[in-house]
């Protein structure tokens, strides 16, 4: 959205925008007036989130929110999205990066594919959405991945091996892009969500008992909802966060407290 005569709204990519976290930080950010574009592989999924987003903006002015079909892993449509949605925004302000999958396959049967696609999606495909949007960024561009308590404790909720080492490298990533990044001005931190109420944990939570043992771990006893992520992103996109980069904010009911 626009305001004609006053600070242009703020501006952000969201990958994963279809679904969970993901459609969920879009939603927040449009709240907190941000203009967004939205990136998944699932185009039906984040055009239904960015017409969310619009109707939260209703007033007739230019349209506010896109979202953009481009898969992670695959770099040059990837890099050839964010020219899309640097067109669309005029300017970028803020990454979130949302994209990403799970396995839950035992240690002695997974494969090499399985854990290379883990790598692919999560870890390398994080990465260049954050060179992609650090080259198209101003100072002062906020940039905040998403990674899980599961690359903090090493797995042993649902996410196995690829899952909980793919996140183990995001935090890496992360504070590698920040020393990497701060010379021009962009700060960049990581998410680290606990069991999260999305499509990804779905299926797994109508196992009750597994359910009760994974929140009995917790502190809070309990499962996040997707906005209680969205508004922890928000914070970390925000001018607010001005001294906070390479740093874990970690929000999982006090599961890990590390
Ligand atoms: N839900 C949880 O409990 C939980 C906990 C810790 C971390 N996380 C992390 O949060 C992030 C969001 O997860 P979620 O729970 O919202 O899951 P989700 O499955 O609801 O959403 C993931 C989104 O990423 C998109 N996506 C997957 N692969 C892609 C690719 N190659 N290119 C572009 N888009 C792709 C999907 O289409 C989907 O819209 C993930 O990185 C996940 O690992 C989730």
């Amino acid at each position: 959205m626009t305001n004609p005569g006053t600070t242009p709204a703020r501006t952000a990519i969201v990958t994963g925008s279809a679904s969970g976290i993901g459609a969920a930080t879009v939603l927040e950010l449009a709240r907190l007036g941000y203009r967004t574009v939205g990136i998944d592989i699932n185009l039906p999924g984040a055009q239904a989130t960015a017409h969310k987003a619009e109707h939260l903006h209703a007033n007739g002015s230019a349209p506010g929110h896109l979202a953009l079909h481009a898969d992670v892993t695959d770099e040059p449509r990837l890099m050839a999205a964010f020219d899309e949605a640097l067109a669309f925004l005029g300017q970028l302000d803020g990454l979130v990066t949302c994209a990403g999958v799970a396995d839950t396959t035992a240690f002695m049967d997974l494969g090499a594919d399985t854990f290379r696609r883990l790598h692919e999606v999560n870890v390398i495909g994080t990465f260049v959405c954050i060179r992609e949007a650090a080259r198209r960024m101003p100072h002062g561009g906020r940039i905040c991945t998403v990674a899980s308590v599961a690359g903090l404790r090493g797995g042993g909720l649902l996410g196995t091996a690829a899952y909980a080492s793919s996140k183990g490298a995001v935090l890496a990533l992360t504070k590698n892009a920040a020393r990497a990044l701060a010379p021009m001005g962009i700060s960049v931190n990581t998410l680290a969500p606990g069991a999260t109420l999305t499509p990804m944990i779905a299926e797994h939570w109508k196992d009750q008992a597994r359910r009760t043992l994974v929140e009995s771990m917790s502190a809070l006893h309990r499962t996040a909802q997707p906005i209680e992520m969205a508004a922890a992103i928000a914070f970390l996109l925000s001018p607010q966060a001005s001294a906070i980069t390479g740093t874990t904010l970690v929000a999982d009911n006090g599961l890990a407290m590390y």
